[in-house]
């Protein structure tokens, strides 16, 4: 398998051997991690992290990946850098290119990212757009490999906001690996048509399947993962919050759907995740909805606080996660010269 030279902007982009390969890498520099080795195969490289968005995981992931890959890194924040104000992405990428090895970019528009990868001549990393997520996919799916030992013919309810860049990039890596993805939401929130049609044929090739449905009893019931993420997304305006709470309030994860779905079912997150009045926004959006709303009262959104605490959450299993899979994709798309074993 060789991935060098190739960006990673979409599942949609690789193969299923592709994919499982570079899980399987994750897996070995994981281990790798675990037992100290050192494993610095790209020593003397540079790598830059672009942040049209904030970010906890995805930036950590990058720095401490590349940091432990041997490279040097360069962050640039949502106001640290001329791009978009006063000099174009596609200006942009040809000066990156010439200074960095590869380059990680979360933004808006998923354009962007295509264009940084078409005229930068380096690898570019998709660290979240508008559309798709798909290092967090990476992380989610070695987390279930890891908690239910396949991927395969796994039932995966995915609950709430279906057409934001997480319930996209999920049903793409559904069928690509032939998992069974259901996406459990309100009808206004379903994923774009085409994106569904591509991944049913994608699905029927895979053996996987791709579901929509309005009922939560029924889309959850003996699923083997049920996993939810915010209702309202990053870049999304403030007023939209009210509908999407009263479109999805009876969508939240909670002790019930999760009973529904079984004991033997993990729960999932790609965080952050709003389970309580401790963040500026939860207690904002408590106060403000309480009385309309009485799920959200406790800051309580997509899942609630007794769920992401219970044992069948592996939430923070999944963002540990975000580090070895991030560190395998910088890997294999930056060297076709490394030994691990
Ligand atoms: N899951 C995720 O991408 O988290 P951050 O926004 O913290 O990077
Ligand atoms: N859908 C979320 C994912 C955050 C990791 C967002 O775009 O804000």
């Amino acid at each position: 398998m060789n991935l060098k030279g190739k960006s990673f902007l979409t599942l949609l982009d690789y193969s299923k051997e592709e994919i499982e390969y570079l899980l399987n890498l994750s897996s070995r520099l994981k281990t790798m991690k675990r037992q100290g080795k050192p494993h610095r195969y790209l020593e003397g490289k540079n790598v830059v992290l672009l942040f049209q968005k904030d970010s906890t995981r995805t930036r950590c992931a990058f720095e401490s990946g590349a940091n432990d890959l041997g490279m040097g890194v360069t962050y640039l924040g949502p106001s640290g850098s001329q791009m978009g104000k006063k000099e174009s992405v596609k200006d942009t990428a040809r000066v990156l290119g010439r200074m960095y090895e590869g380059i990680q970019f979360r933004g808006y528009k998923h354009s962007d990212v295509e264009a940084l990868a078409e005229h930068s001549g380096v690898p570019v990393w998709n660290g979240l757009t508008d559309l798709y997520h798909p290092t967090q996919v990476l992380a989610d799916f070695l987390t279930v490999q890891e908690e239910l030992g396949k991927l395969q013919g796994v039932k995966f309810a995915y609950v709430g906001d279906a057409r934001n860049n997480m319930g996209n990039s999920l049903m793409v890596g559904s069928a690509k690996l032939g998992l069974h993805f259901t996406a459990v939401a309100p009808k206004d929130v379903w994923p774009d048509e085409a994106l569904v049609e591509k991944c049913m044929k994608l699905a029927e090739a895979s053996g996987g399947s791709i579901t929509l449905t309005e009922d939560k009893w029924g889309g959850t019931r003996e699923a083997d993962v049920v996993y939810t993420d915010v209702w309202v997304s990053m870049g999304e305006p403030e007023d939209v919050w009210r509908s999407r709470i009263a479109a999805l309030n009876d969508y939240q994860v909670d002790e019930a759907l999760m009973k529904n779905a079984g004991d033997q079912a993990i729960f999932m997150h790609c965080l952050p995740a709003f389970h309580g009045i401790d963040t500026e926004i939860g207690a904002q959006i408590a106060e403000t909805f309480k009385n309309e709303y009485p799920r959200v009262q406790n800051g309580e959104m997509e899942v609630t606080d007794a769920v992401i605490e219970s044992p069948q959450s592996k939430v923070f299993e999944e963002a540990e996660n975000r580090m070895h899979t991030i560190k395998a994709v910088m890997l294999a798309t930056m060297s076709d010269d490394y030994e691990i074993q």
